[in-house]
């Protein structure tokens, strides 16, 4: 029989290509989305990639009734991969409260109505902001965490306190905590990726728009940082790849390998790329050119920030195998493709 894991966001980005993954690895999956930064079309899309439409219940998790409800029905699955969070850094600060209250109402609610079903294993999207601005790199799990910059990236910090306390309070209960780096790319098949909603806040997204036309120009925030070409530095990382990290984490946890009942685990490439960098390779993997300009620093932006991955290799055996050129290339595809459908 397949196990069941309940994926909450299992319609947003990450998730959605999560959920391919859980299902070629036969896993059954129920969805749990709010679509309130998703459309339920993800449902087909999945369905297109892998021929299985998985369970969906349209709930929110701030919603302590109807979160209880759900894992009621479905008290025969073995985890929760727990994607479920408002993201938009910048709205963040500008609407704190928003943030607190379903980031953690839904984390809460999560922990509350699984345990008290059995369901006993978590996997956590946490994200390299809980590093804040790093002392030494590369990020190895040991680093300090610091309060993030944002109210977003707080409520990342914070969940993993709640995380920590409660794995102490719960001895069946185990958590294994996944800080991304920067996810980018699409599934190969251009079917599925990134859906933004308004204008992106984040690199990617808005260089694919601006090569679809959609977009007029790049504002570059900032080449004055102490970095090769004076702008900021990051650890892209292909989001299949990541996807396949929570598919080695769920089975780590199922087959109770995990040392700790609380594991922090870095997911990135180790490997770190310039704002021009992504630039120039996207204009030669596209053969296209894109029009920017460098304007001021973003607000809470750091230098340089790229993972160890050693860790990652060590306990989950994972090492991440896509490069930037295949990131920007399924980007690209998607996006493409987005602009096909929409006509
Ligand atoms: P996303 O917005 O595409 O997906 C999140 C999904 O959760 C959406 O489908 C949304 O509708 C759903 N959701 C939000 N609040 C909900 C609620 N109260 N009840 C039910 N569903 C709800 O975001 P993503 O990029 O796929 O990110 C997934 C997770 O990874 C988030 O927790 C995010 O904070 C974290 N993360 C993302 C990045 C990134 O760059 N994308 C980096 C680090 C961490
Ligand atoms: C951002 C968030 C981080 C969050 C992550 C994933 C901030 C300060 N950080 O990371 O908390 O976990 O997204 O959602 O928002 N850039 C431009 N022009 C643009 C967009 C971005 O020059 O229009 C630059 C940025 O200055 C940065 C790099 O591109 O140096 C990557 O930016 P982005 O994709 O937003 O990711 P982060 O800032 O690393």
């Amino acid at each position: 029989m397949k196990s069941k894991i309940i994926v909450t966001g299992g319609c947003g980005y990450i998730g959605s290509h999560t959920v391919i993954e859980l299902i070629e690895n036969d896993f059954e999956v129920v969805i749990l989305d709010d679509l309130s930064n998703s459309t339920e079309k993800t449902l087909e899309r999945i369905h297109k990639v892998t021929g299985v439409t998985p369970a969906f219940a349209n709930i929110d998790l701030k919603n302590e009734t109807e979160t209880n409800k759900v894992f009621v029905a479905h008290n025969d699955a073995k985890g929760v991969i727990h994607f479920a969070a408002h993201k938009a850094v910048g709205e963040s600060v500008q609407e704190p409260i928003k943030y607190y209250k379903n980031n953690f109402y839904s984390l809460l609610n999560s922990l509350e109505a699984q345990s008290k079903n059995g369901i006993n294993n978590f996997i956590f999207s946490s994200s390299a902001t809980v590093y804040g601005t790093p002392e030494t790199l590369p990020i190895t799990e040991k680093n300090e965490t610091q309060r993030p910059f944002s109210p977003y990236g707080n409520t990342k910090k914070i969940a993993e306190e709640i995380l920590d306390d409660f794995t102490k309070s719960n001895e069946a209960f185990s958590a294994i905590s996944l800080r991304y780096f920067n996810p980018i790319g699409a599934h190969s098949s251009g079917e599925i990726g990134e859906l933004p909603s308004g204008i992106p806040n984040n690199l990617m997204p808005y260089i694919t728009q601006i090569a679809a036309g959609v977009r007029d120009k790049l504002m570059v925030y900032g080449n004055d940082y102490p970095t090769k070409d004076g702008t900021p530095i990051r650890d892209y990382i292909h989001v299949v790849d990541l996807a396949k990290a929570h598919v080695i984490a769920i089975k780590r946890l199922l087959k109770n390998d995990q040392e700790k009942s609380l594991e922090f685990f870095n997911l990135g490439t180790g490997l770190g790329y310039s704002v021009l960098d992504v630039i120039n390779t996207f204009e030669s993997v596209t053969n296209s050119k894109l029009n920017y300009e460098i304007t001021d620093r973003r607000a809470g932006d750091v230098p340089c920030l790229y993972a160890s991955t050693d860790l990652a290799k060590e306990k989950l055996g994972w090492t991440a195998e896509r490069e930037l050129s295949d990131m920007i290339s399924s980007s690209w595809k998607w996006e493409q493709n987005l602009r096909n459908e929409s006509k």
